[in-house]
């Protein structure tokens, strides 16, 4: 890295993708379709490879030796879990930071300090932090260390770093596991290609959702909904990125005036963790936005119903329990896991054991 941390922060997120490459996960700028597919393909194939003894013992085997630190400083449940899952299926070791009261950051210690500790003792970094440039922070940090990682072909990297949910304006990996579910849920349909979505909820503060469009620019006839009370509403810079990129969007006032036409309908909670930056105290989104069995009823036959969860009164709590194939998004935390095997595999160059011993 030749800039300095200021300079690279500097850089738009663009720029900063690009310099990224495929040696940490930061931004879903970063993935292109050729490579959405491969891991999409990757995530099915170390599924059905779990399923017999054998294969299990195969992927435990990839990352034996390899430390992971999952550096949590913000609330999680199934991004925490579900890294360390698949951290535990490949055969890697762990280890966690999830409250810097008890870590020496409650002594003042930088955060570039802090990762630059983090990267003497450990290969892989999973963090999720407040601060929208923590994890690029982080991946400056690893490039100007001294320490490396070996890949197996003998490459030296320095110790990559995933974003597993930055601020409000990146959560890369629940990106690509919403495009498995959404790839894997609308295949009798040709897949992603042509679809309409629907996206509901706190769509300004919603790191998800914002990550989710970003990735629309790697599929063709895209229309994008966005329906939110206008103080939720997609921010600018989303809706510019959607203009540059061809891709259609609209806005719409309730569930109601699109939910007929969508193949998807993506809903998310209000953010209001992050009332006290930004604005007034929780403000619920209103009936408009909640999802109702009429809404069920009036869905296409072959849509999904998805949510990143955590949920509270968004979704009607009797879904969850409706014997409904369309209603997926337990099945979308699950396709995490398998997506986060994936991104691992990738990251350290052994995807193509998995794929190869899968077949
Ligand atoms: N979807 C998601 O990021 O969930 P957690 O906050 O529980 O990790």
């Amino acid at each position: 890295m030749d800039l300095s941390l200021p300079e690279f922060l500097a850089l738009s997120d663009r720029e900063k993708a690009a310099r990224v490459g495929d040696r940490a996960v930061l931004y879903a700028q970063q993935f292109d379709r050729a490579q959405l597919d491969a891991l999409c393909r990757l995530a099915d194939a170390a599924r059905d490879l779990h399923r017999h003894p054998e294969g299990r013992e195969l992927m435990g085997s990839l990352l034996k030796y390899r430390m992971a630190l999952n550096f949590f400083v913000q609330p999680s449940s199934r991004t925490f879990m579900s890294f360390n899952t698949a951290q535990a299926y490949l055969g890697m070791s762990r280890m966690s930071v999830r409250d810097v009261k008890i870590s020496s950051m409650s002594k003042g210690e930088l955060l570039v300090d802090s990762v630059r500790t983090f990267i003497s003792y450990v290969d892989l970094v999973v963090m999720r932090h407040g601060d929208e440039n923590a994890a690029a922070a982080a991946f400056w940090t690893a490039t100007r260390a001294h320490r490396r990682i070996t890949l197996d072909d003998g490459e030296e990297r320095p110790v990559p770093i995933v974003s597993g949910g930055s601020g409000t304006k990146q959560h890369p990996t629940q990106a690509l596991l919403d495009i498995y579910t959404l790839q894997r849920s609308l295949e009798p349909v040709g897949g992603l290609d042509g679809k309409t979505l629907l996206l509901v909820g706190d769509l300004a503060r919603g790191r998800t959702v914002r990550s989710l469009s970003y990735l629309m620019r790697n599929y063709t006839g895209i229309e994008l909904v966005f329906a939110a009370p206008e103080r939720y509403q997609m921010l600018p810079d989303i809706l510019a990125f959607l203009d540059a990129h061809g891709i259609e969007w609209r806005k719409a006032h309730s569930i109601s005036e699109a939910v007929a036409e969508a193949d998807a309908v993506y809903m998310t909670r209000i953010q209001d963790e992050y009332d006290d930056l930004r604005g007034p105290g929780h403000e619920a989104a209103g009936h408009d936005f909640v999802f109702t069995r009429e809404h069920l009823g009036r869905m296409k036959p072959t849509a999904c119903l998805m949510h990143p969860l955590p949920k509270r009164d968004e979704i009607e709590p009797e879904i969850d329990y409706v014997d409904d194939p369309r209603v997926v998004y337990w099945r979308q935390e699950r396709n995490g896991m398998w997506m986060r095997v994936a991104i691992l595999a990738r990251l350290f160059r052994v995807g193509d054991r998995i794929l190869r011993a899968a077949v």
